[in-house]
């Protein structure tokens, strides 16, 4: 039997809503495995070289999906295809656990449910905020506490995602390494009320509230010397019409949420930036994706409830 599983890029905390809210955006990983004699892993689009299995992180979903249902899967040969740029606050890592908990799971008859699954791969992420959209799709609000993942997804907002990624890199646990132990009463105050507004302006339509409600006390003040260009980005951005702009994920990336007949001068804008700091890399515009994790299985397999 062989099970295909398709996975969406994300974009995590959406500025206010650290570690909690996620959107799902246009970009995919793509996995094929199947019980094989020997195990293998071939890495195509997206790869210039292949991951060690340490490193490889649907090999970690599967994992972690075997050790949640009690059971061992014979050895796998595993494909991998991504869109998705590593370790540039695209939720690389979230797809590709998502990926390899789903494909086990399926592969192991379903043992595991949806919600199961997700607290899973939460678990081997460490945050549910990249995990919950990259499953469920569209805009995702997601907790974890202990051993306990809520997910929950959302009404879609009608807005895309202009995305500067640079060429180089910033690893989670860097970008995880400058935040500080403790913050504010004010700052955690300041938050609530902007996450809060943050929701208001995505679930209402209320596009105005998208500028303060995306501005973050609590990470960015932190990242944002780590994220080449983000000062210079921000401005020219909400010059060119975008509805907010912060950091993608842990970064580098910046993300500009924009009105979807509108993400060219937010592109250029954003170009233009990049090019001004002498940063290499490029501007995506990216619609939200709405299907979430797709799973199929084929040679007489039964379609996956997941
Ligand atoms: N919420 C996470 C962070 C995203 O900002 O560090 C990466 O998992």
């Amino acid at each position: 039997m062989k099970v295909k599983i398709r996975v969406p890029a994300s974009s995590a905390n959406l500025g206010s809503g650290v570690d909690t809210l996620g959107l799902a955006l246009s970009l995919d990983l793509r996995v094929v495995m199947s019980e094989a004699a020997a195990p293998s892993v071939a890495f195509g689009e997206g790869f210039t070289e292949p991951l060690a299995d340490e490193d490889n992180l649907v090999l970690a979903g599967v994992r972690a999906a075997e050790a949640a249902a009690g059971r061992t899967l014979a050895p796998l040969a595993i494909a991998i295809d991504s869109q998705i740029p590593l370790s540039r606050g695209l939720g690389s890592s979230a797809a590709a656990i998502v990926a390899g908990v789903l494909g086990a799971n399926a592969l192991l008859g379903a043992p595991l449910s949806r919600a199961e699954c997700l607290a899973v791969a939460a678990r081997v992420e460490g945050h549910p905020d990249n995990v919950a959209p990259a499953l469920l799709g569209g805009l995702t609000v997601a907790m974890q506490e202990g051993g306990t993942v809520l997910a929950r997804r959302l009404p879609t907002p009608r807005l895309a995602a202009v995305l500067a990624v640079p060429d180089a890199a910033l690893s989670t646990k860097t970008a995880r390494a400058v935040l500080p132990e403790r913050v504010l009463l004010r700052d955690a105050v300041a938050q609530v009320q902007r996450v809060s507004l943050l929701l208001a302006g995505l679930l209402c339509g209320e596009e105005g509230l998208l500028a303060s409600g995306v501005q973050d006390r609590l990470f960015t003040p932190y990242r944002r010397a780590l994220v080449p260009a983000f000062d210079g980005a921000e401005r020219a951005a909400l010059a060119a019409g975008a509805l907010g702009v912060t950091i993608s994920g842990a970064g580098p990336s910046i993300l500009a949420l924009s009105r979807p007949e509108e993400t060219a001068p937010v592109r250029e804008a954003l170009t233009r930036a990049l090019e001004e700091a002498g940063v290499a890399g490029r501007v995506l515009a990216l619609s939200i994706d709405e299907t979430g994790a797709q799973v199929s299985l084929e040679e007489g397999g039964a379609p996956c409830a997941m």
